[in-house]
């Protein structure tokens, strides 16, 4: 069971987590979000997303 926490205070709005896996992270303005706080199975995308924002701002919990 994996959820996504993006931490919007460290977002640099890179873009990268979006254009990575669309289907859980959409730009919200100038920061990126989740497009869901429910649990997202084996994580799928969302970990490639995670080990790629530079600033380390998503966790996968
Ligand atoms: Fe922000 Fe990291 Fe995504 S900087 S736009 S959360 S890849």
């Amino acid at each position: 069971m994996v959820k996504i926490e993006l931490d919007q205070n460290k977002c640099i709005g890179c873009g990268t987590c979006v254009a990575l896996c669309p289907d859980y992270f959409e730009m919200e303005g100038a920061k990126a979000k989740p497009k869901t706080s429910d649990d997202i199975g084996e994580g799928g995308c969302a970990k490639e997303a995670a080990n790629n924002c530079p600033v380390s701002a998503i966790q996968l919990k």
